[in-house]
């Protein structure tokens, strides 16, 4: 078993970035970014820290209370760290810290600094400087720091989330791993899955798999949805239990190497689907596989989404869900009361990654990016529909890295094939 808790990207790589931002700055300015705060979850209890992506995307590390300050000054490039200094006490009740001697050779950084002194250090060195990129209210702990400062404020977020769009060998390696153990998880879940039990148990199946994995966090809470649950877009109470004849909609995705995996399935609690549910998922299978043929370089997710809509909208018209004159329901857009979110979004460190996307979703795809293509139906108990399809939730998600010959699925391990899920249900 690979268990690679150490995986982590070339030390390189985070030079070469801070390389590419300096070569977009202005001269004569400096740029600032701050990581995450710790945050409580009650009394002394915190949540587990996790740094900021785009300052982790810049430095490599993972310490609450720190910041990054380059300096580009008539030509000179300067990496500086601001981090917590070493404390015998703190680190024996808390743990180890990285501290301000060993921070420059560790992260390859020019200098390090106390944080307790940055609002001085930082004054001084940017004190002939024209302009400074920061992102104002992205973290606002730093927002007083950086206000105190001098000439033109311009925000780095889209530059660094271009950036962050089109992803390296190395860290594609990094996705692919989180895709890996997202598969793993739920093929797992599948084989857990059987009426009576509670979807936190099956919640508590995924995450062995991710920790067996190295994969200490999930990307995003895991939604695991019984029945109509699956209706509630981000549902998270997880606290039903499971019913025989119900499906079962999973959309968990592992965080490796701060990297996130984004996978939903659906399957019957039971292991066999009935034929209502079979007809639906079949109909989201089949719009996913025509949407999936479009996301390739220079087409988009608009493009991609249209055809899917008009998969979804012959089917749901062929099962008497939708009723009307077939170009009017097209015109009209109606699968959307089905339909509810858009077919995809970029993913890498966030879930939700970040980069533009177009005004209408509309921005030609490139080789590096990496997507999710999600399509989902969801049928209201109170919907004026046939019987047999009220309640039923329904979402498949893959993962895409998009090649110049069209596009890799990343999470082709986890089945979705009906015939696949029931045959892995049955032989468990
Ligand atoms: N897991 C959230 C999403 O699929 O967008
Ligand atoms: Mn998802
Ligand atoms: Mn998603």
């Amino acid at each position: 078993m690979d268990l690679a808790y150490l995986a982590e990207l070339p030390k390189e790589e985070f030079v070469l970035r801070r390389q590419r931002v300096f070569e977009q700055m202005q001269d004569n300015s400096a740029l600032i970014v701050f990581t995450e705060t710790e945050k409580r979850r009650n009394n002394d209890c915190d949540y587990l820290f996790r740094a900021d992506s785009y300052f982790w995307y810049l430095t490599g590390f993972n310490e609450p209370q720190s910041a990054l300050l380059l300096i580009k000054n008539e030509g000179l490039c300067r990496s500086i760290l601001f981090l917590r200094e070493r404390d015998p006490l703190m680190e024996t009740w808390h743990g180890k810290r990285l501290g301000v001697a060993q921070a420059p050779s560790v992260l390859n950084m020019d200098e390090a600094f106390d944080i307790t002194q940055i609002q001085s250090i930082f004054a001084e060195k940017t004190q002939n400087l024209t302009a400074c990129y920061y992102a104002q209210g992205w973290q606002t702990w730093g927002d007083a720091i950086v206000q105190s400062c001098f000439g033109e404020v311009i925000d780095w977020r889209p530059m660094l989330s271009e950036m962050r769009l089109i992803k390296s060998e190395a860290e594609i390696a990094l996705i692919q791993q989180a895709c890996h153990i997202s598969a793993l998880a739920h093929i797992r879940a599948m084989k857990q899955t059987r009426p009576n039990r509670y979807e936190l148990e099956i919640e508590g199946e995924i995450q062995h798999e991710f920790s067996r994995f190295g994969a200490r966090f999930p990307a995003y809470n895991s939604i695991v949805a019984s029945g109509e649950n699956a209706c509630i877009l981000h549902y998270n109470d997880n606290n039903a239990v499971l019913q025989d004849g119900d499906l079962l909609l999973i959309d968990a995705g592992a965080e490796f190497a701060h990297y996130a995996g984004d996978i939903t399935r659906t399957f019957p609690i039971n292991g066999k689907f009935n034929e209502a549910q079979r007809a639906l998922y079949q109909l989201v299978l089949d719009s996913m596989k025509v949407a999936v043929k479009h996301l390739v370089p220079n087409s988009s997710f608009k493009v991609a989404n249209e055809a899917a809509m008009e998969v979804m909208a012959d089917g749901l018209l062929a099962l008497g869900i939708l009723k009307g004159e077939r170009e009017t329901l097209l015109a009209e857009k109606a699968v959307k009361q089905f339909y509810l979110h858009s077919l995809g979004h970029w993913l890498g460190l966030d879930v939700h990654d970040v980069g533009d996307y177009g005004q209408e979703k509309d921005r030609p795809l490139q080789i590096g990016m990496v997507l999710t293509v999600e399509p989902g139906l969801y049928i209201p108990s109170d919907a004026d529909v046939p019987e047999q399809y009220k309640g039923i939730g329904i979402r498949i998600e893959d993962n895409l890295l998009i090649t110049e010959y069209g596009n890799k699925n990343l999470t082709s391990g986890c089945p979705k094939e009906i015939a696949d899920i029931e045959a892995i249900m049955e032989n468990h």
